[in-house]
């Protein structure tokens, strides 16, 4: 195995005259008059190593079988490199071809691709520049967020993946079920677990209990949606993000929320500059100054309804019409973080009937402590609430959701968490992909997850 300080990301960073052993797939082979140029990676960095092979060094039976996607490990010595672009190169002392790609079988070899071409070739398409920067991204991505809330004192809590509730009562599960291996007809008190259950939706409910033991928690795990919308921003699994903090109203929410983007961001900024500065080349000419204005600028922050006013002010013909009552379109939420303020925006109190059973509702009888923050390019990236915590009102509340499929049995700890030491809590959901799309200037949510999940798709 590869061990630290001998990734192709260390080997470009040590001095000339060291002997190392390179290993990795090779990108491209050129041949000079008396050496063949190997660019190699493992997929550590966004520069190849190029390596230098003496003609001679190897028989030419070896050196046809190093093309495009082959894996190699070559032994030599670190040499300063003529060329531009990298510093040092590896002249090959000895040189290994563990496993060849025939240059008229290799996918990646055979013809251009493009984004859209690559996606079937999900085995395939992790080796490539986009990829790999993406993937490298994802990755610095998921221990920024890690370290933003482990600094603060939040307790890491994973949900489970299989649930009884709905917890967004939105009614999009997907079943879990061992029907039709063996057990009778689709029996639910047969089944294994001997009653309904489904892939969770979100650990919200989950964090709520964790909430009130540990105060301050987080959840960062696969959430599933069965909506069969076939946007470039929905999956059917995604990750999720979910914080949520007791002694929190919707204030403090919001200014977590708007610290969590800022500090994503500028971690990502500072830890993957060389990748940002590939995508951003063949991508999103706009990306830093989009990652910039997130990190300098306070985010606006609005009720939904002056939200409305403001769209019906905007002179605008919307494919979905605006009225007081009915949720944002993308395109509103677009126009609103576009070109309106040009930066995040926070939309709050949003109508209860448009929201989820455990958001707090308001004073005003119409409205809910919610929360969505909406982000250019993307849209919603966060979605989140003050709850419910007075527990007489939850109870109506899910009593009233009966006609939507929820059953007040079916949330009795939910409940009974209002009745044994319950505090005004808080907490959001941040789409761990909407994210990415927006740090990496991908357009499409499938280009930043390595496996996507959508309507009839799961080959990978
Ligand atoms: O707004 P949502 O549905 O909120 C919840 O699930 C709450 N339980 C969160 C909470 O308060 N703890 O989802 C949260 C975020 C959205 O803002 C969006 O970024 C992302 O999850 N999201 C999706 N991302 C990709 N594909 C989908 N189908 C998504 N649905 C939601
Ligand atoms: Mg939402």
């Amino acid at each position: 195995m590869i061990q630290p300080g001998n990734y192709v990301r260390d080997l470009l960073k040590r001095a000339p005259g060291d002997t190392v052993c390179a290993r990795g797939w090779v990108k491209t082979r050129r041949d000079g008059k008396s050496v063949h140029f190997i660019q190699l990676n493992d997929g550590s960095s966004p520069t190849d190593l190029q390596v230098v092979v003496e003609a001679g060094l190897v028989p030419p039976e070896v050196i046809a079988r190093i093309t495009t996607g082959a894996c190699l490990s070559v032994e030599g010595e670190l040499v300063a490199s003529p060329g531009k672009g990298q510093a040092v190169e590896l002249k090959a002392r000895t040189l290994t071809v563990h496993g060849a790609a025939d240059p008229e079988e290799y996918p990646l070899q055979k013809k251009k691709h493009n984004l859209e071409t690559l996606r079937p070739l999900g085995h395939l398409r992790a080796r490539t520049n986009t990829f790999g920067a993406v993937f490298r991204v994802r990755n610095a991505l998921a221990r920024a967020i890690h370290h933003f809330f482990q600094e603060r004192g939040f307790i890491y809590v994973h949900a489970p993946v299989i649930s009884a509730s709905d917890a967004e009562g939105a009614g999009s599960m997907f079943t879990v079920t061992t029907c039709g291996t063996g057990i009778p007809a689709c029996d639910v008190s047969q089944d294994f677990f001997g009653r309904r259950t489904y892939l969770t939706v979100s650990g919200q409910l989950e964090a709520e209990i964790f909430a009130l033991a540990f105060a301050n928690v987080y959840t960062f795990g696969p959430t599933f949606r069965a909506e069969n919308s076939n946007t470039p921003r929905h999956l059917a699994e995604f990750y999720m993000i979910e914080p949520e903090m007791a002694f929190c109203d919707l204030k403090d929410n919001q200014d977590l929320a708007e610290a969590f983007l800022k500090s994503q961001v500028e971690q990502v900024l500072r830890d993957c500059r060389p990748d940002l500065e590939f995508l951003a080349k063949w991508y999103e000419p706009d990306l830093f100054r989009n990652l910039e204005t997130l990190v300098a600028a306070p985010f606006e922050r609005i009720t939904y309804t002056e939200a409305v006013a403001l769209l019906q002010k905007a002179g605008r013909n919307w494919e979905f019409p605006v009225d007081w009552g009915s949720d944002l379109q993308s395109e509103h939420e677009r126009h609103l973080t576009e070109e309106l303020f040009r930066k995040p925006v926070i939309v709050v109190d949003y109508p209860q009937q448009i929201k989820a059973f455990y958001m707090r509702s308001n004073d005003d009888g119409k409205t809910v402590a919610a929360m969505d923050v909406l982000v250019p390019r993307i849209g919603e990236i966060i979605g989140g609430s003050q709850r419910e915590e007075r527990h007489d009102v939850l109870r109506d509340k899910i009593r009233a959701h009966a006609d939507r499929g929820m059953k007040e049995e079916s949330y009795w700890w939910y409940l009974e968490l209002r009745r044994f030491g319950g505090v005004e809590h808080a907490g959001f959901g941040m789409g761990f992909e909407r994210m990415m799309m927006y740090l990496t200037g991908m357009k499409n949510i499938r280009d930043v997850i390595p496996f996507p999940r959508t309507p009839g798709n799961a080959e990978f």
